[in-house]
């Protein structure tokens, strides 16, 4: 099969032929409309052929195809020849007869979905639409997605570890689930499958009632390992339907955003001067700024891959708590922390948190030294920011500081990324791979995060911070991360 680039490349030089072929008849028969026809055909499709056309007409801002996959080709399947097939039923066959068994199933009659679609009903509808969480086997709260997030009011934020029924009290029919709870699970070996109904007073949907499914998950030795449990939400008022759904996807939109970037920013931006320098100002490592102490209690909030709160750790004796809820992004996180993970406060180490931080629920008051939050506030809206800088403030130690950095209104990222290519290719690392990357981490900044960048002034984070709790600004620039970023540090 051929790949669409070859493709175009071939159309490109028959059009540039056809161009030359008309260029002859202009000189045959001296015919002008020929010669206009004739260049344009020789410009288009020489340019095509070279990649210069269709390339800049596809790359639009949502076109975010940067790293072209070397496997362009469908990934269908292709059905095994009838020999490979032949011999594979004729090991099954041995199989079978040597162990006097018949294939699991074998007996079945044909799937007919029209009459059979029952069966699905009872399958765990476990995907990124469906509000789920997972217990333990002690039901203690392990995880939740962000559709439960939406759903629920993040009503399990700082939960994790607690028992499930700290989050049943919120449900509006606690009675009855508590109820129903002893029934089913109490004093006796727990069902495989258990249903029930939630209902749930949500601040922004009204009433959500949710048809729960709770599965039961088993461990490699068979034995009850957990629950993921489903839930099914309908709305009281059925608009509150199509906002739930907008907000979903709003969410899933922004979550894919961060997943695409971490894919990228870490190797750009790290082999720039820039990033590292607004990160050395930021840990306090140049003299503007209060160097933290090497034993101090850090939280990193959206800590991204991780490149702060590795730096934080590496050759100190500090708690870092690094807070994060992209999966990519933690993946990263932990891999490049994977040296100084911990598990608790008892010593030192980089402590992984999936969290959104919105809510810093399960975090003591008075505990951190210093909150550092680089390019992170940007991305919540102004009420979050200011829920989030409140609860920032109450987990400071009085006279710790937050420090938060990011873009401002009146940054440029032309000037920016200008800089970026800059120090690329004088440091010799603009290869085509580099390069790939530098544009899909230009392209996401622009047109992805774009619209939330440029919402703040450096005074207007100031005044949130005050109005957060926090007693003084200790320290402000605006001239940070090549003259485009502010860094505004506040103490409580
Ligand atoms: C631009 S990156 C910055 C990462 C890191 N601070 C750094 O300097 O390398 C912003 C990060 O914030 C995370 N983030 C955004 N909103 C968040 C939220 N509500 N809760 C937790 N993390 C969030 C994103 O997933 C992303 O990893």
């Amino acid at each position: 099969m051929m790949n669409e680039s070859r493709i175009t490349k071939i159309v490109g030089v028959l059009i540039f032929l056809i161009g030359v072929v008309l260029l002859f008849c202009y000189f045959e028969k001296g015919d002008r409309a020929a010669l206009l026809a004739a260049v344009a055909m020789i410009l288009v499709g020489g340019m095509i052929a070279c990649g210069l056309l269709l390339r800049s007409i596809k790359s639009g801002p949502f076109d975010l195809v940067f790293f072209p996959s070397d496997d362009t080709e469908s990934r269908t399947v292709s059905p095994l020849s009838r020999g490979e097939r032949k011999k594979r039923t004729t090991y099954v066959k041995k199989a079978t007869e040597s162990r006097a068994v018949a294939v699991p199933g074998s007996d079945a009659p044909p799937f007919k979905i029209l009459e059979d679609s029952e069966v699905l009903k009872n399958m765990p509808r476990a995907d990124v639409l469906t509000p789920m969480y997972m217990l333990d086997s002690k039901y203690r709260i392990i995880d939740w997605n962000g559709a439960f997030n939406l759903a629920f009011d993040h009503s399990m934020a700082g939960m994790r570890g607690t028992t499930v029924l700290e989050w049943v009290y919120l449900l509006e029919n606690y009675q009855e689930v508590i109820d129903h709870g002893l029934e089913v699970f109490s004093g006796k070996e727990p069902p495989a499958f258990d249903i029930e109904t939630i209902k749930f007073k949500s601040r922004k949907y009204g009433l959500v009632t949710g048809i729960k499914r709770a599965f039961q998950v088993p461990g490699d030795d068979g034995k009850c390992a957990g629950w993921l449990l489903t839930i099914e939400p309908s709305f009281a008022d059925p608009k509150m339907k199509y906002v739930f759904w907008q907000d979903l996807f709003a969410f899933l939109r922004k979550t894919l955003t961060w997943s695409e970037y971490a894919l990228s920013y870490n190797n750009v931006l790290n082999n720039t001067d820039v990033y590292p320098q607004l990160l050395s100002d930021i840990l306090g490592e140049t003299g503007e700024i209060t160097a933290i102490p090497p034993d101090a209690r850090v939280l990193d909030l959206g800590a991204g891959t991780g490149n702060i709160s590795r730096r934080l750790v590496e050759g100190h004796n500090r708690l870092v708590v690094a807070m994060e809820n992209n999966p990519i992004m933690l993946s990263f996180l932990r891999y490049q922390c994977e040296d100084y993970i911990c598990y608790d406060d008892r010593g030192y180490g980089v402590m992984i948190i999936k969290q959104d931080i919105r809510s810093l629920a399960g975090i003591h008051d008075n505990y951190f030294d210093v909150v550092i939050m680089n390019n992170v506030l940007y991305s919540l809206e102004e009420e979050d920011a200011l829920t989030c800088l409140r609860e920032v403030c109450r987990v400071l130690k009085p006279g710790g500081e937050a420090r938060i950095s990011g873009p401002q209104k009146k940054t440029n990222l032309d000037k920016l990324f200008k800089q970026i290519k800059k120090e690329l290719k004088k440091k010799d690392r603009f290869s085509p791979q580099m390069e790939r990357q530098y544009n899909h981490v230009k392209m996401i900044n622009k047109y992805l995060l774009g619209p939330m960048l440029f919402k703040w002034t450096m005074a207007d984070v100031e005044a949130m911070a005050l109005n957060s709790g926090f007693q003084e600004i200790t320290f402000h620039t605006d001239r940070a991360y090549a003259g485009q970023a502010m860094i505004v540090c506040a103490s409580k």
